[in-house]
């Protein structure tokens, strides 16, 4: 099943060519995605070789090849992860049951929003990062943002996989639109408010990487459970090229903390004025894009006490990331004690699955944290990087709009208003930011604000020349 064929115009492991009319339809969505890429993805380095990794299979060892690729000709696929034999629904009320092939009827139209919210957020964030390359602070870094956009686009083609095989017109009219919305645009804006917010600076694009994708990958987890299985499959190898998007965020925090280390031990001060001054990212100045980030992640996974969460998971469409996991998988029975601004509410458990995930989510996260605090702490420095309280800066559920401080107090309008600047970055702080983001580009060489990989790419030595610039 996982043997590709790369003669084809669209390498595939769902037997394309056995399909005319699906491989039609996708051949002539193929052109308008291409021009997208030209016009909207990754603006001035269209000509440059770039090595990357492309998905060539699903197989657990072996799944991609690297090389230098232009990347308007890398090879965009469509693969689905092994099916599982017999596979039967493992949660909600259609538990034991066998998966679907096809859409049932009477979940079209909910499976068909789930896939085009999950598909808008993947060309979203290519348009987001289009310019961070003019501003790279290495070639290796330069690289990882193009390996990520390209890996997006790729998800854009296998959720326009889905849409086309599964949702007949309706299907590819709505692939059309995952191509005409763009990302901050005033009459078209994609769907969900994150990915609005332009990245203009690496320092977001860490955390976007960090806490974005992130996100990404527990909605993913979340839709590999599903009973449809097509969407489960295409979902399961995704997660696989997600990994290594959370890589580039840990891993690229990581490295600014420790270059700020590094200057905090040089200057013998941890006064972010004078860090400034050297051009290095004080921690206080992290904490304030972690906050943004993390926050504005956070509503990704929607409203605390949510209906549609409880009916995606009670039919099948949907389940918790890590479903078995979990002791019981009906949840018809259980219930969530909930924080909510007027005390502890009981909701139904199915109906704070939105908030279950987000739980896992924040989880998650705090590995990242744990890693960079004891680099922290070695250096003998007290600070120490946190999470935002999951009620700070809601714009969805229960806790939006209300004034709430990163450590969870609540306190009065006038004074949130006053103190915010404290919390997230001010108009100087992204200033400051963006006079840092100056571009390096020689093998080898990096920017004075994060210290260098501790690693090359696929083993090769940091200096490698990732990008040719020509
Ligand atoms: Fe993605
Ligand atoms: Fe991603």
């Amino acid at each position: 099943m996982s043997g590709i064929n790369y003669s084809e115009k669209i390498p595939n492991n769902v037997n394309l060519v056995g399909d005319r009319t699906l491989q039609r339809a996708l051949e002539h969505w193929q052109p308008h995605f291409l021009d997208w890429w030209r016009g909207m993805g990754p603006a001035d380095f269209q000509g440059a070789d770039v090595y990357l990794r492309t998905a060539v299979s699903v197989d657990a060892d072996g799944w991609a090849q690297y090389g230098a690729v232009k990347m308007p000709d890398y090879r965009w696929g469509i693969f689905l992860a092994d099916a599982v034999p017999s596979r039967t629904i493992h949660f909600g009320d259609n538990i034991g049951q066998p998966v679907w092939q096809q859409v049932p009827g009477e979940h079209r139209s909910t499976l068909r929003r789930l896939i085009v919210t999950q598909g808008d957020t993947e060309p979203a964030s290519v348009e987001q990062q289009r310019l961070l390359g003019h501003t790279c602070p290495s070639l290796y870094d330069l690289r990882n943002l193009f390996q990520v956009n390209v890996e997006e686009g790729r998800h854009l083609w296998a959720m326009v996989y889905l849409l086309h095989a599964y949702f007949g017109r309706d299907g590819r009219e709505e692939a059309e639109e995952l191509l005409a919305r763009h990302s901050g645009d005033a009459d078209k804006p994609r769907i969900l408010s994150t990915f609005n917010e332009p990245i203009s600076d690496w320092l977001s694009f860490y955390c976007f990487t960090y806490f974005t994708d992130r996100d990404g990958k527990y909605q993913l987890k979340s839709l590999a459970e599903s009973a449809f299985d097509p969407l489960s499959r295409t979902c399961r190898f995704m997660l696989t090229e997600e990994a290594h998007h959370m890589f580039v965020g840990e891993t690229g925090i990581g490295r600014v903390v420790k270059r700020t280390l590094e200057v905090m031990k040089e200057l013998g001060t941890d006064d972010p004025a004078k860090i400034r001054a050297h051009g290095a990212v004080d921690l206080p100045l992290l904490q304030k894009y972690l906050n943004f980030w993390c926050s504005s992640s956070l509503d990704l996974f929607g409203s605390e006490i949510s209906s549609n969460a409880a009916a995606n998971f009670a039919s099948g469409l949907k389940g918790r990331p890590d479903e078995a996991s979990y002791d019981d998988h009906v949840l018809r029975d259980k219930t969530l004690d909930l924080e909510t601004p007027k005390g502890v509410e009981k909701v139904p458990m199915l109906n704070a699955l939105n908030e279950v995930m987000r739980e896992s989510y924040l989880k998650d996260c705090e590995i990242g944290l744990k890693r960079w605090n004891r680099a922290i702490e070695r250096a003998g420095q007290s600070f120490r990087l946190t999470l935002p309280s999951p009620h700070f800066r809601r714009s969805i559920g229960s806790w939006v709009g209300l004034p709430v401080t990163p450590q969870g107090k609540l306190i009065s309008q006038d004074e949130y208003a006053k103190r915010i600047g404290e919390w997230i970055p001010t108009e100087a702080d992204k200033a400051f930011v963006r006079s840092l983001m100056k571009r390096v580009a020689e093998p080898g060489k990096i920017a004075g604000w994060v210290a260098p990989p501790e690693r090359g790419i696929n083993n090769l030595p940091v200096d490698y020349e990732y990008v040719k610039l020509h």
